[in-house]
């Protein structure tokens, strides 16, 4: 399978994603509760792995009065964009490196806490990456995911959707790609040594024209569309399962319900 090389390395792309961050209400609901899954109380040193443009570090860097936010991430563009912050001020003690999510560029015991928001579905080898968020926490430290998920299966139809999803996704994406359920989280977790303390469920509801303000919308629709020629109970109970799609012209109206694991890992 050919490697395609991420839109994230394209400084444009940085530019846009940042601004459609911006304005997603999906996105702005969810920080809280990342925040809250953290535990701060101010004086950590704290690991935003894949921190793209600095959208979620900058809530936490606001968090932490005498503690330091370490953004990695492999695409030179996004982190640009982190750093400009366009007319806003900086992120408060923040710091980014460019490195990659299967080999972290710091030494063991090095981090409080280790975050990853809408970027597990992109790694190419999630057990390395939950092996060196473990090495580089400290003792009790935490491992916070926060990703888009597909539903748990609950029989072999729900298996063959979540296969045929990642198989369209890995055709158009590479073969990085791919949606985790909540389950497949939390067992990436344990299998590195991390005790789960929280595994939640975030499910929104849309009934929108576009997929503007959903958190990989574009990749839902690409999905959505290429159900059309897959059997009518395969794509009914997508349907029943994540959302429903018409076409007007040009316009297409969503409605359905998407769901985002918040998953948190401490070291024993
Ligand atoms: C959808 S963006 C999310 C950015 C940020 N966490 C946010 O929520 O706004 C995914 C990010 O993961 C980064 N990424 C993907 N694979 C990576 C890898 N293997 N190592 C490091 N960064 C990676 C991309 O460059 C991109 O910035």
């Amino acid at each position: 399978m050919e490697h395609k090389r991420s839109h994230f390395h394209d400084y444009s792309h940085a530019v846009e994603y940042d601004r459609r961050a911006e304005r997603s209400e999906i996105r702005a609901q969810l920080v809280p509760k990342l925040v809250e899954a953290l535990e701060l109380a101010g004086r950590e040193r704290v690991l935003d792995l894949a921190t793209g443009t600095g959208r979620f570090a900058r809530p936490v860097a606001e968090r932490l009065k005498h503690g330091k936010i370490i953004g990695l991430d492999e695409a030179l563009a996004m982190l640009r964009v982190a750093q400009e912050q366009d007319g806003k001020d900086p992120i408060p003690g923040f710091l980014s490196t460019a490195g990659t999510a299967e080999a972290f560029p710091f030494r063991a015991g090095a981090f409080d806490r280790v975050f990853t928001v809408f970027a597990l579905h992109h790694f190419s080898h999630p057990p390395l990456t939950m092996t060196e968020a473990h090495r580089v926490l400290k003792p009790r430290g935490r491992f916070v995911i926060l990703d888009p998920v597909v539903a748990t299966a609950e029989d072999a139809l729900d298996e063959a959707i979540h296969d045929l999803i990642n198989q369209i996704l890995r055709r158009m994406h590479g073969n990085d790609f791919h949606y985790h359920s909540a389950e497949d989280i939390q067992d990436l977790l344990t299998g590195a040594g991390f005790h789960i303390t929280r595994a939640d469920l975030h499910a929104f509801s849309v009934d929108q024209d576009g997929m503007d303000g959903i958190p990989t919308g574009r990749h839902w629709l690409e999905i959505a569309e290429q159900m059309e020629g897959e059997s009518p109970e395969l794509r009914m109970r997508f349907e029943e399962r994540y959302f429903r799609y018409e076409k007007k012209g040009e316009k297409v109206h969503v409605q359905g319900s998407f769901g985002y694991a918040l998953v948190c890992g401490e070291k024993e």
